[in-house]
């Protein structure tokens, strides 16, 4: 499949955050990003289900919403119920991954497994015929606008090769630090969907940048 694009509403005017996203609604971008901290399992506190809820009144664009929160079994339902379309919990957060997941996919979302750059991608060896996505961290979970890792290439064949031989149907989703430059070179490692917030949120053309991040291959 081409490439999708999902900008991070974490870099995006929490002062005027309809705005932003009546911008995004014009642009190509796939998804909206939704990043969720507890200040537990990230050294950051993000925004919650009522933002959420106010994000999917105001458009109709899948809201992929990445958990970093200490035991997310505990709230799926409410996220879905909040408007998630796709749920990712990580890997490490998680005493359960495969029932928290059975959990999301019987919630009738879409299941993601996230990993941190420091763990190993042979972690998802039990986990990945369950998933919807993989949800790979290029930097540490936390902030925006931090610089990209680049070990995660290595990463990316790797699960690439894990999908390829199991036959599966799983997405690839990077997150941290992606711009114009690393961009084509995620997309031609066989990455499905681009994150990005800092990139977009501080371009000074944010809908001009989408389209040169959908167009690049
Ligand atoms: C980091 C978040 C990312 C972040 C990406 O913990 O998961 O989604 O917002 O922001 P940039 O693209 O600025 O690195
Ligand atoms: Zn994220």
């Amino acid at each position: 499949m081409a490439h999708l694009v999902a900008p991070s509403l974490l870099s995006a005017n929490f002062l005027n955050l309809e705005k932003d996203i009546g911008m995004l609604n014009q642009s190509e971008a796939d998804w909206f990003h939704l990043d969720v901290m507890d200040g537990l399992f990230v050294p950051n506190i993000s925004f919650g289900f009522a933002i959420i809820e106010k994000i999917r009144q105001a458009t109709h664009k899948i809201l992929d919403v990445h958990l970093m929160i200490v035991e997310p079994e505990r709230y799926l339902e409410r996220f879905k119920r909040a408007g998630a379309d796709i749920i990712s919990i990580h890997q490490e957060a998680c005493k359960n991954p495969i029932e928290a997941i059975k959990t999301i996919k019987n919630l009738n979302a879409k299941a993601g497994i996230v990993i941190n750059p420091a763990t190993p991608v042979s972690t998802l060896s039990a986990v990945i015929n369950h998933i919807d996505m993989v949800l790979l961290m290029s930097v540490n979970p936390g902030f925006g606008g931090q610089s990209f890792m680049p070990g995660t290439f290595g990463k990316i064949a790797e699960i690439r090769q894990m999908i390829k031989s199991r036959q599966l149907n799983v997405m690839v989703e990077v997150d941290g630090g992606i711009d114009l430059n690393n961009a084509p070179k995620l997309v031609q490692s066989g990455v499905d969907i681009l994150v990005a917030g800092n990139t977009i949120f501080s371009s000074p053309d944010p809908v001009q940048t989408i389209h040169q991040l959908k167009t690049i291959c």
